[in-house]
């Protein structure tokens, strides 16, 4: 399916910050039977929490969506439900987390300055981390991700006996919403994507300069169930 276009290009085009959204993954450890971006979250589909933060954040200019395949019209329905109108693209997302990346970065306008792509699997996105991110992109770095101390020990394993134990030292995990130069961006999605996990990663393999700021535990990607369950908690306890 073709991207589904919302308002003027023109419009849109001397904008400089703009999001990606990606919600076009299966969601099979979730196993809810439909989409993780549309797994009921309060009540609502799950992808419902990250857009309406994005879309209300005076830091986001634009938001392109990648949709599952065959999703695109309830995401649409739904940004407009929302009235989240700085929707500009909901796209159809690709077989990968990448993939999905790739197809809506080609939505978003040339004219950006800066790209900030976060999952909809992390609903909590707030004011506070995005402008943690954003700040930090001075010029000296080409992206900026949160992330958290790592306290647990870590191993490597392989058939369920340990190989050795990982210096943790240095160690951290990362989250999204992750912001790079939209050029260096667009150069990192230009090469080979096999096993990117995230974008910073893709960034960091041509050369670039990746910072980290702090990250937000309430951030933490939602995978199974039992996450599900977590993060509705959260929810009954933070600002929307
Ligand atoms: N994602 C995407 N396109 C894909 C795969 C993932 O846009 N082909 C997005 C997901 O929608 C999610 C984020 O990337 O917001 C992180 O992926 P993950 O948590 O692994 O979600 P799923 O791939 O849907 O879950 P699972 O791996 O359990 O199937
Ligand atoms: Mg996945």
């Amino acid at each position: 399916m073709d991207p589904v276009s919302r308002g003027t290009f023109e419009e849109e085009s001397a904008q400089s910050t703009w999001a990606i959204l990606v919600a076009a993954g299966t969601g099979e450890r979730l196993g809810s039977g439909r989409p993780k971006a549309f797994a009921a979250l309060a009540g609502r589909p799950l992808l419902a929490e990250s857009l309406e933060r994005l879309d209300s954040s005076d830091w986001v200019d634009a938001i392109v969506v990648a949709a599952p395949p065959e999703w695109e019209e309830p995401a649409i329905l739904l940004a407009e439900e929302l009235v989240a109108s700085k929707v500009t693209a909901v796209v159809t997302g690709g077989a990968t987390r990448a993939d999905s990346v790739r197809i809506a970065l080609a939505e978003v306008s040339e004219e950006a300055l800066v790209v900030l792509v976060h999952d909809a699997a992390r609903p909590l996105v707030d004011d506070a981390v995005i402008e943690r991110v954003l700040g930090r992109l001075d010029g000296t770095v080409e992206g900026v991700v949160p992330a958290l101390e790592v306290h647990d020990t870590l191993k490597r394993v392989a058939s369920e006996v340990v190989v050795e134990t990982v210096e943790r030292e240095g160690l951290v995990a990362v989250q999204t919403p992750q912001a790079f130069v939209a050029d260096r961006l667009r150069a990192a999605y230009a090469a080979d994507l096999a096993g990117a996990t995230d974008c910073a990663s893709l960034v960091e393999r041509q050369g670039g300069r990746v910072a980290v700021v702090e990250g937000d535990p309430r951030l933490a990607k939602v995978t199974t169930a039992a996450d599900l369950e977590r993060v509705e908690q959260l929810l009954d306890r933070s600002d929307p």
